[in-house]
């Protein structure tokens, strides 16, 4: 609650025997709820549609995970009505009560942790671990987000004008879209629409058809958490129909966005466009790829630095906007950090995520293919180390074992274009300068790592690494609620750094009052 400080979700520790059972238990309880149907959730009603979205464990494709309404574009102006509806009362709750809300939310959900992780695991392929963060973070997010809602409640102008009494309210905005993307489909979808409603928005929800169950889960929590009919909104829908239309209409304030660039870049387009009717600018908060990189200097620690590339590059399949792609390792140790690499990577146990195995499939056929197109461009590009070829398993899963590519040069396809899958491409600098530069040298800027023990080589870092999220010898996944607000630079978007002390302010405008006394 309030009262207590924010701490960070304690992660779950599975070599415990209790956990471990926990875990396998709510594997198949979660198990005998698969292939249910679930309903769009407008003004609080539930409503069917005749196109559904069939979501499937990519570990096992014929099973079906949900079966969810599909809302097509004629649907959104009855969403933004709803929400317009729901605006007037939610928008004077007092901040009190909607960040009750959130921490309640919280509570059910750490009750509720190992089911939660289960439905991960078979939606998108998350192993145990991965699973545990992306729950822990969704938690991270309501308790921060509750607390820092009631700061922003209480916060002042910096200075009174003799003779007046000064105040600065920070107000919402009004209707927004929330478009998450599939990798972290309960924290970022839930972060996201939690931002918006504490502030005193109304949403319309639209998750990925990738992890629609997931969210549909968490709109049923919010609900039994007390959350007011209209306030959120559930859309299953493609983006570029129901998504699109959302985004366009003339009565959509702002639109919270986690996803591609392409997609990204168009939502902006169309948002910058006036509808006839529209009486506002419209904000978007448009968090986008990355092609990151982790700096290896001639004297890291190598031990350290394999294991922070390997983490970074292959966990959770390298399915992760922080994701690193591209290792940039200094010439007098490249020779050796490649051999160690590719027996490091060889040792990657790739599997069914429901095992716990370190890496499962990607999370569809699209997916599947892109990668493959990927790493046939790589083979090209450079030295073949690790992978390449795919993972048959009788259940027919999207498996594609780690692949590391060798002698890549900066400037190649695998070293410009985010992949979004496990591929590695390995590049060769000359000297610190030269690796900045490479590392620097993408339309990017999300996340970094540098490995060095040279204290002039990670000041340089600090200051020339152009990244939203930069880390000094450790991996460049993981981020913290709180400790690592996040968001990228350049084309990876509008460094909203989600989980900061910012964040809330972009759901919000402020409105200063000057009364003469
Ligand atoms: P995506 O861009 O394909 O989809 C994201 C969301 O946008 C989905 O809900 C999708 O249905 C919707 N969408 C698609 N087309 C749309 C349109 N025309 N109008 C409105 N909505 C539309 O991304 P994805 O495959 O779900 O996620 C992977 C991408 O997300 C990667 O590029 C990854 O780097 C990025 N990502 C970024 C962050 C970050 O914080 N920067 C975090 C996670 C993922
Ligand atoms: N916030 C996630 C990470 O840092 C994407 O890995």
């Amino acid at each position: 609650t309030a009262e207590t400080p924010f701490v960070n979700e304690p992660f779950i520790d599975f070599n415990d025997a209790e956990n471990k059972r926990a875990m396998k238990q709510a594997l198949a309880d979660v198990e005998t709820q698969l292939g249910r149907e679930y309903d769009l959730v407008i003004g609080g009603r539930r409503l069917k549609t005749d196109g559904k979205i069939v979501s499937i464990n990519p570990a096992r494709p014929t099973q079906i995970v949900g079966i969810h309404q599909r809302a097509e574009a004629e649907l959104a102006g009855k969403a933004v009505a709803a929400a317009l509806a729901a605006f007037p009362a939610w928008s004077r709750t007092p901040a009190t009560e909607r960040a009750a809300l959130l921490f309640l939310a919280a509570d059910l959900i750490r009750e509720r942790k190992f089911e939660f992780c289960a439905w991960l695991t078979f939606e998108v392929g998350k192993n145990w671990g991965e699973a545990d963060a992306d729950v822990g973070e969704t938690i991270d997010f309501l308790e921060f987000y509750g607390r820092e809602a009631l700061k922003l409640d209480a916060a002042t102008t910096p200075i009174q004008f003799p003779g007046e009494h000064n105040q600065l309210r920070y107000i919402p905005l009004g209707v927004g879209a929330v478009i998450p993307p599939w990798n972290f489909p309960f924290a970022i979808m839930a972060g996201m629409t939690a931002a918006a409603i504490v502030c005193g928005n109304t949403v319309i929800l639209k998750p990925s058809v990738d992890a629609p169950t997931i969210a549909a889960h968490f709109v049923s929590l919010l609900e039994e958490a007390g959350l007011p009919d209209g306030v959120v909104n559930l859309c299953q829908g493609e983006g570029p129909g129901f998504g699109s239309a959302v985004v366009a209409h003339p009565q959509t304030r702002f639109i919270a966005f986690t996803g591609s660039k392409a997609v990204g870049l168009e939502i902006h387009e169309s948002a910058a466009r006036t509808q006839p009717g529209q009486k506002f600018i419209k904000r978007t908060i448009l968090e986008m790829g990355g092609k990151d990189a982790i700096i290896v200097a001639g004297d890291a620690d190598l031990d350290a630095a394999i294991e922070g590339v390997v983490a970074s590059a292959f966990g959770f399949n390298g399915q992760k906007c922080s994701a690193c792609s591209r290792a940039i390792v200094d010439a007098s140790i490249y020779d050796t950090f490649c051999d160690r690499l590719q027996a490091r990577v060889d040792q990657i146990k790739t599997g069914d995520p429901a095992e716990n195995v370190y890496t499962g499939p990607v999370i569809s056929p699209k997916a599947y293919k892109k990668v493959l197109d990927s790493i046939e461009i790589g083979k090209d590009e450079g030295r073949l180390l690790n992978g390449g070829i795919t993972i048959e398993t009788p259940d027919g899963g999207y498996y594609i074992s780690p692949t590391v590519i060798a002698d890549v040069s900066p400037t190649a396809r695998i070293a410009q274009e985010e992949i979004f899958g496990p591929v590695l491409a390995v590049i060769k600098s000359q000297s610190f300068d030269e690796a900045l530069a490479i590392a620097n040298n993408t339309e990017y800027g999300l996340t970094g790592s540098v490995y060095s023990s040279s204290r002039e080589k990670l000041d340089r870092a600090r200051e020339e690494f152009h990244v939203g999220n930069l880390y000094f010898n450790r991996k460049c996944t993981g981020a913290m609620v709180g400790a690592h607000p996040f968001g990228g630079f350049n084309m990876s978007g509008t460094d909203s750094k989600a989980g900061g002390p910012d964040y809330l302010l972009l759901f919000t405008q402020a409105k200063s009052i000057g009364e003469k006394i």
